[in-house]
């Protein structure tokens, strides 16, 4: 990688080793590295892309969508967005070992994929829910994610009511106890780094707005905060990832002799 990549990791490995309370930001960027698509990315953003049943994905992925088509939305939720065999990605492993040597307080993410709790973080907040969550919308019965997955059409539960999947879909506010969550969570943060995400959707403005600490940014492309940063790491999720941990364990090894 090149000096100025070296240097800001060299940057970013001494702020997380600083912090006092360090929250990780996250979003579909994260997860792209394990076979999920983003949605804002130039070419393969499903926002991007061509449109999905004669729909765009934004169209589809709302809630007065879903009233009007629920056998589309379901369609498209199925082959576009709930992977099943998606698997967490080196990322998701650094952040939890952070978490595990107290370098790293929480998650809040905007993924559904719940990918950060398979690879062993402990506190996440899911700010647009988890595909893992499944309700009847007539008598609230839990059901597995398996039932929505294969099958055809509009999962129905045995009483006949159709079972919604646990994520926010637009022009609906993500649940007030997670919010809560997160402002505590950022209240008390010195160091947010956020990851994998454009910042362009308002829920994650608002968290923002009162974040008054060291904004660090990691992601591809320009992001809607690249102007509020103290520190912009441009590259893939992946190398931005092992640099840091690389830098992480080195620094544990040479306190821990200390
Ligand atoms: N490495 C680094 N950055 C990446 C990678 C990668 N491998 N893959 C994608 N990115 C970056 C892209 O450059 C993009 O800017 O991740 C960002 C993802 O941004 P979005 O696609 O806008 O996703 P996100 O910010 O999570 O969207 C937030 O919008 O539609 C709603 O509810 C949906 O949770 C979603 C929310």
């Amino acid at each position: 990688m090149n000096e100025e990549f070296e240097r800001k990791l060299d940057e970013l490995a001494r702020l997380v080793t600083h912090a006092k309370h360090t929250v990780l930001f996250g979003g579909a960027g994260m997860s792209t590295e394990s076979g999920l698509a983003d949605f804002r990315s130039a070419v393969s953003g499903l926002y991007n892309n061509k449109e999905f049943y004669g729909y765009s994905a934004e169209r589809i992925l709302s809630r007065e969508f879903f009233e009007e088509h629920p056998e589309i939305m379901f369609n498209f939720y199925r082959t576009e967005l709930l992977n099943l065999d998606a698997r967490p990605n080196l990322a998701h492993f650094a952040l939890a070992w952070m978490e595990e040597k107290g370098m790293l307080s929480s998650i809040i993410t905007q993924n559904g994929d719940a990918l950060h709790q398979r690879a062993g973080s402990r506190k996440v907040f899911d700010l647009h829910g988890n595909v893992y969550k499944n309700t009847c919308l007539k008598c609230g019965k839990s059901h597995d994610v398996r039932r929505v997955k294969y099958c055809e059409g509009i999962p129905y539960c045995e009483c006949g009511g159709i079972i919604r999947p646990g994520i926010v879909l637009f022009g609906e506010t993500p649940d007030p106890d997670v919010i809560f969550g997160c402002v505590r969570e950022i209240a008390q943060c010195d160091l947010l780094i956020a990851a994998g995400t454009s910042l362009r959707v308002s829920s994650a403005g608002r968290l923002l707005d009162r974040f008054k600490g060291t904004l660090v940014i990691l992601n591809n492309d320009e992001t809607a905060l690249d102007d509020r940063a103290d520190l912009i790491v441009r590259g893939k999720m992946g190398e931005i990832f092992s640099a840091l941990w690389e830098r992480l364990k080195k620094y544990e090894r040479d306190t821990a002799r200390d």
